[in-house]
């Protein structure tokens, strides 16, 4: 057996910079102790965000170059229609600015005051579409996500139990949908199997209730379901990608992830109804309905990226790259969650930093800690980003607070995962002597994360 290589060369690169500990420490400073403060020059390996940090293929850079800036009806709507009818079965196409955009949209035509939308572990800006609405978002992940050293193949999965009693207990017309996120980010980039999908499907439809994916992550999802579901193994990305898609109504895309573009997003949907209604939404929210606030050019590009992101060499090498990474930091002892996911490695702050306490922000702590030790800029996924409970106002805190390193497509090398492994173990051999977290000096009331100030507590 040969060893694996990227199924790709590289043909222009971007300078990257390294500073000194000094420097680090005054810009963290002057940034408020906020990561999404720094300038990237200020970064050496930017592991905040795996979207729209990827990098385009010499195919999509000439679909640029062929984009239609017709304000209707342009040729690159309709390759997008046709690449994403091909992928995903769904016949209406509304282009976004990105995924979020396509969030708020669909929900100004689905969501209502007081209604409840299960899932699992919505992603934050998703459940910040349904709170503003004044509705709420109920986990219905199964409990194995929450455990990072359960091996459970497919941590994404909605339990069944959980999602039937939400059925059960509110009325029909109080549950727009059920929403699958694939994967789902905020349990570590963990995927959802066809399985527990038809299942929910099966559920969903004994109820009435319509099934919606998120989708801004299905083409690695879909390499999980090749690698680890029994009975999937010869079938192409493309089929089980078909499949996926066929227990949904429709979905919600950012394509910043597996549309391998740098901006965008859609809804895509099977009913005529719904798309007119949300049509509207479009019109005044993004733009005419054949670019929804994208160019023609970045619409031809993501018709490309989409074909791409669901071929089995590129998940490969984008998954075993991640893999690489999770798996030096298992050798060093440092506790992620495990099995590693698709787009990130998860750290548990829990356990590397025992000695902050809850309220000082661990996750947010060990992120600070990592870029002072080697540049490396990293997200935090735990009380912050959990935001507070909008009616008691008290902190929300997660099961689990993580370190997100999420890693951006075909932009680094394993050089860069070994730097980037080197970095952390160094924070994890003097972990002991970190006891004092942040405490917050100013934040926004909602979505925190992406403003809140703290300072040294
Ligand atoms: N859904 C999921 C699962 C996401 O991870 C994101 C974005 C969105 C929806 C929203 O899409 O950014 O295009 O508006 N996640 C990014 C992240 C920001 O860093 O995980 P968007």
């Amino acid at each position: 057996k040969l060893p694996y290589a990227e199924p790709f060369r590289i043909k222009m690169v971007e300078e990257i910079r390294q500073s000194t500990r000094e420097e680090r420490e005054q810009w963290l400073k002057d940034a408020n102790y906020n990561l999404f403060n720094l300038k990237s020059s200020q970064v050496f390996i930017d592991l905040l965000t795996d979207s729209g940090t990827g990098a385009m293929s010499d195919r999509q850079w000439g679909a640029l170059m062929t984009g239609d800036e017709s304000y209707a009806g342009s040729r690159s709507f309709e390759q997008l229609q046709n690449a994403v009818e091909k992928i995903t079965g769904f016949k209406y196409l509304l282009p976004t600015h990105q995924g979020r955009a396509a969030e708020n949209v669909l929900f100004s035509v689905l969501v209502k005051e007081g209604n409840v939308v299960p899932g699992n572990s919505h992603f934050d800006t998703t459940k910040g579409h349904i709170e503003f609405r004044k509705a709420h978002a109920v986990d219905c992940t199964i409990d194995e996500a929450f455990d990072i050293n359960d091996l459970h193949p497919f941590k994404g999965n909605i339990n069944l139990e959980k999602l039937e009693e939400i059925y059960k207990s509110h009325p029909k017309e109080n549950i727009p949908f059920c929403l699958i996120t694939i994967t789902c980010n905020s349990s570590g980039g963990q995927p959802v199997s066809l399985e527990n999908m038809k299942a929910v499907r099966e559920l969903s439809n004994r109820y009435g209730i319509p099934v919606f994916f998120d989708s801004a992550r299905f083409a690695e999802n879909a390499y999980f379901i090749k690698k680890r579901e029994k009975g999937q193994e010869n079938r192409s990305i493309k089929e089980i990608c078909k499949e996926i898609f066929s227990y949904g109504d429709g979905m919600t895309m950012s394509s910043k992830k597996d549309g391998l573009v740098n901006i965008g997003g859609f809804i895509a949907l099977n009913s005529e109804e719904i798309f007119r209604k949300a049509s509207n939404f479009t019109i005044i929210y993004e733009g005419f309905i054949t670019y929804g606030g994208m160019a023609g050019r970045d619409m031809a590009a993501l018709a490309v990226g989409l074909d791409e992101a669901t071929e089995f060499a590129y998940l490969e090498s984008r998954i075993s790259q991640v893999e690489y990474l999770g798996n030096k930091l298992i050798e060093y002892g440092i506790p992620v969650q495990k099995p590693i996911g698709g787009h990130a490695v998860f750290i548990d702050s829990l356990n590397f930093l025992p000695n902050v306490s809850r309220a000082e922000y661990p996750a947010q702590t060990l992120g600070l800690e990592i870029y002072k030790e080697a540049g490396i800029r990293t997200v935090e996924i735990g009380t912050l980003l959990a935001d507070r409970d909008p009616e008691t106002r008290q902190n929300r805190y997660p099961k689990l607070e993580l370190v997100r390193l999420a890693i951006p497509r075909r932009t680094y090398t394993n050089n860069h995962m070994d730097y980037i492994a080197a970095g952390i173990k160094n924070v994890y051999e003097r972990r002991e002597e970190i006891s004092k977290g942040y405490k917050i000096t100013w934040e926004p009331d909602l979505l925190r994360h992406f403003t809140v100030q703290l300072e040294e507590a």
